[in-house]
C-alpha cells in the first residue's frame, strides 16, 4: 500500500470507527404515537453472561441493570418495561420529547464493551381531518371549485385520490405547495366524481372523501322516432339530451307550443294534422342552457283510399 492509500485507510477508520465499533444492532429508527408504545430490542444481544446492561436517552440514564438488580431511573418508572434477557427496552405513554437516539450499552463479563443506538421518531396520531368543498352549484366550463382539506396531528404526507385512482396536477387542476387544497378551474363534467384526501404519518392516517358534481348540458339533443307513418297509427317521438343535472323537456308543433314537457311525445292515432315539424327543447334548470332539436314527421296518404278520403272531405 502506497502513503497515499494508508492516509486514506487511516482517515476512513477515524471517520468511521465509532460505527464500526457499533456491535449492537438495531433493525432500524423506531416509529412511535403518542400515548403509544415502542420496543427497542438488539437484533444480536451477546448470549455469554453480562455484568451490566445500560440504556440511554441522551444523557439520561433510563435503565441499568446489573446482575441481581434493575434500576429503573425514577422519570421512567412507570412507563418502562426492561427485558433482563432480551436487553429490549419497552417505553410506554409516548410523548413527543421521546424522540431522539436511544443507547444500549452491555458490558459482557468476559469480553469487551459492546454498543449500538437506535432512534425513536414520535408522532402525533392524525385525526379530525375533513374537506370543505365548494357550496354552490358548479358549472361547466364556468366555475372554479377549490376543495381544502384541515387535520390535526404531525402530517408528513397528504395525497388525493379521485373515483379510486391518483389524482394528478394538469393545466385545470392545481394543487397547494402543501398539498393540502386542490383548485380546479374551470371545472369540467369529467371533474364530477368521488374526491378522497390522506393525511398520513408514519404511526396513523385518516382518508376523508367529497363528491363534487359537475353540472352541464344539454347537449346531443336528439329525437328518436317515426318519419313517414301511416294514418291511424300511434307515433311515439322521444327526445333526450345529455345534461347534469337531467333536462326538462317542451315539445313544439309547427312553432307552437303543445303543452308536452315529458321527454316523449305520443300521437295515438295519426291524422293528416299530424305531418309537420317537432321540436323538442330540452332545458337544463341549473345551466340554465337549453337546446333544440327537430324532426319531421309525415302522415303518408295511404294508398287510393286515404287520398279518397281527403278529397272527399275536402
Ligand atoms: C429478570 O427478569 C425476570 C422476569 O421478569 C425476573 O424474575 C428476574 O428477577 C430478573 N432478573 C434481574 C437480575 O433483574
Ligand atoms: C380558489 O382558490 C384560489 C386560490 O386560492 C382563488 O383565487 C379562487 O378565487 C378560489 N375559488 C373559489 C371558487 O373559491
Ligand atoms: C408534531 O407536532 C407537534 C405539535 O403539534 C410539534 O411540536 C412537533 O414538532 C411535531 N413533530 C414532528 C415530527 O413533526
Ligand atoms: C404533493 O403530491 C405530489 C403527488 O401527489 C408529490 O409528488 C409531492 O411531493 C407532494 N408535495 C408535498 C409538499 O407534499
Ligand atoms: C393512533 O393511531 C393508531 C393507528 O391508527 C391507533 O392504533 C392508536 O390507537 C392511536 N392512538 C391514540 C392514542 O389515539
Ligand atoms: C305544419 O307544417 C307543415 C310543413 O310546413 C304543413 O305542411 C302542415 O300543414 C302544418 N300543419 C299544421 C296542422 O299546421
Amino acid at each position: 500500500m502506497d502513503s497515499h492509500g494508508l492516509y486514506w485507510t487511516l482517515w476512513m477508520l477515524s471517520c468511521f470507527g465509532q460505527y464500526l465499533s457499533e456491535d449492537l444492532q438495531f433493525s432500524g429508527p423506531a416509529n412511535g404515537a403518542v400515548g403509544e408504545s415502542v420496543v427497542f430490542a438488539p437484533d444480536n444481544p451477546p448470549s455469554t453472561s453480562v455484568d451490566v446492561v445500560q440504556w440511554n436517552f441522551g444523557t439520561t440514564t433510563v435503565v441499568t441493570a446489573l446482575p441481581d438488580s434493575t434500576i429503573i431511573s425514577s422519570a421512567y418508572r412507570d412507563r418502562v418495561h426492561f427485558d433482563n434477557k432480551t436487553f429490549a427496552l419497552e417505553l410506554q405513554n409516548l410523548r413527543l420529547v421521546d424522540s431522539g437516539i436511544y443507547r444500549l450499552t452491555v458490558i459482557p463479563s468476559t469480553s469487551h464493551k459492546l454498543t449500538g443506538e437506535t432512534s425513536l421518531q414520535v408522532f402525533e396520531n392524525i385525526s379530525n381531518v375533513r374537506l370543505d368543498g365548494p357550496e354552490e352549484s358548479l358549472i361547466e366550463g364556468e366555475s372554479s371549485a377549490n376543495i381544502t382539506s384541515e387535520g390535526t396531528g404531525n402530517i408528513t404526507s397528504v395525497q388525493w385520490m379521485k373515483d379510486n385512482s391518483p389524482l394528478s396536477p394538469s393545466n385545470s387542476i392545481i394543487f397547494s405547495s402543501d398539498n393540502r387544497s386542490v383548485s380546479i378551474s374551470p371545472v369540467q363534467r369529467s371533474d364530477s366524481g368521488e374526491y378522497q384526501c390522506t393525511y398520513t404519518n408514519p404511526v396513523s392516517s385518516e382518508t376523508v372523501k367529497l363528491s363534487l358534481i359537475i353540472n352541464y348540458g344539454p347537449d346531443d339533443v336528439s329525437i328518436k322516432g317515426e318519419d313517414v307513418v301511416d294514418l291511424g297509427v300511434r307515433v311515439s317521438l322521444s327526445c333526450s339530451a345529455n345534461s347534469q343535472p337531467s333536462a326538462s323537456f317542451s315539445w313544439k308543433f309547427n312553432g307552437s307550443d303543445t303543452g308536452v314537457t315529458t321527454d316523449t311525445f305520443i300521437i295515438d292515432q295519426t291524422d293528416f294534422t299530424h305531418s309537420g315539424d317537432y321540436e323538442c327543447t330540452a332545458l337544463n334548470s341549473v345551466t340554465k342552457k337549453s337546446a333544440t332539436q327537430k324532426h319531421a314527421l309525415l302522415v303518408k296518404v295511404g294508398g287510393g283510399g286515404g287520398g279518397g278520403e281527403e278529397v272527399e272531405e275536402g
